[in-house]
């Protein structure tokens, strides 16, 4: 079993937990993630690491409540604990050799984002970071982001904090004054980060984006998290799990990526109302 050593809710629908996994909090590194499962006969989930502590041996795991698994972790509390917790899985972002970088995350992808713009930064490389969120009340880690960013844009859909308007449009407005990245980083909505390779095509920037498919074992063992990348005119099949979770924003095919994420929709709403169901006769 995996303890909880800390809970905090960051915004209404996203938390952030500590948990107890020595052999993890040794080895993980920004980009890899974890899967775990909240009891024995649970689903099995993949969460990016946010951050670890390998002296206290604890990881750190942000996310967003969004269906039954998500639901039933964010509802446990520190000094419970969960039965599995394993990884660090995937591979761990490259950063060596970069030295001005921009990070674009949205929503929750902020905190797959964070740990790759503080690894950067710890480095000596000169972090941009626009972060951007619905409205105010979901804006999570800006400080964070501040503390590790030479300048941090933040935009709401609806201006109810920062800028108003969606993460491409300062990152366009950056490279037309002349600005110039070695790379940029995109990690949150297929919708955004597929606009944001968009915006850097036209000035030639390398875009890294991170690809969260469905995923079962993650060890390249189920084919569940299989994408399909348009490599020098070639389509090569990759796993996500393995071969991931980050990959050029160039050769990915994210039409393809959107309609596959689609294909569970009506599986995973029914998991949600069974959940809510059990949890009914629980409370009865
Ligand atoms: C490598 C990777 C890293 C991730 N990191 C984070 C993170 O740090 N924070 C965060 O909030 N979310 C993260 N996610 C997404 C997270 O795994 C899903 O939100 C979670 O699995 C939802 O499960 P659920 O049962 O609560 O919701 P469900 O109702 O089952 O699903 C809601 C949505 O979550 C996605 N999803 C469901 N099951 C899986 C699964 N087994 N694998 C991947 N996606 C799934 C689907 O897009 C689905 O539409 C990550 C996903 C991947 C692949
Ligand atoms: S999750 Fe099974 S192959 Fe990637």
């Amino acid at each position: 079993m995996y303890s909880i050593i800390s809970r905090q809710q960051l915004n209404p629908t996203v938390v952030s937990m500590e948990i107890h996994a020595p052999l993890v909090a040794r080895k993980a590194q920004p980009g890899q993630f974890i899967i775990l499962r909240v009891h024995e006969e649970g689903e099995r989930i993949p969460l990016t690491v946010a951050g670890t502590d390998p002296e206290q041996g604890t990881v750190r795991i942000i996310f967003q409540i969004v269906g039954a698994t998500t639901k039933l972790l964010g509802e446990k509390k520190a000094g419970e604990s969960i039965s599995d917790f394993v990884g660090p899985l995937g591979r761990a972002t490259e950063t060596e050799g970069l030295k001005k970088v921009c990070i674009v995350g949205g929503g929750v992808g902020c905190a797959i984002a964070m740990p790759v713009a503080q690894k950067l930064a710890s480095q000596g490389c000169e972090v941009t970071s626009i972060i951007g969120f619905r409205n105010r009340d979901l804006v999570i880690l800006e400080e964070e982001f501040k503390a590790c960013s030479a300048k941090t844009i933040l935009m709401t859909d609806d201006g109810s904090c920062g800028r108003q308007g969606n993460v491409t449009v300062p990152l366009k407005e950056l490279l037309e004054q002349g600005e110039r990245f070695d790379r940029i980083f995109a990690i949150g909505p297929l919708v955004m980060m597929k606009f944001t390779v968009a915006a850097a095509k036209p000035f030639g920037t390398p875009v890294t984006v991170s690809m969260n498919p469905v995923m079962i074992d993650g060890t390249g063992m189920c084919g569940g998290c299989r994408m399909t990348l348009n490599r020098n005119g070639e389509k090569v099949v990759q796993f996500a799990c393995v071969d991931g979770p980050e990959f050029d924003g160039y050769e990915v095919d994210f039409d393809e990526a959107m309609s596959r994420g689609r294909m569970y929709a009506d599986f995973e709403r029914h998991a949600y109302e069974e959940t809510c169901n059990l949890l009914n006769k629980e409370v009865q």
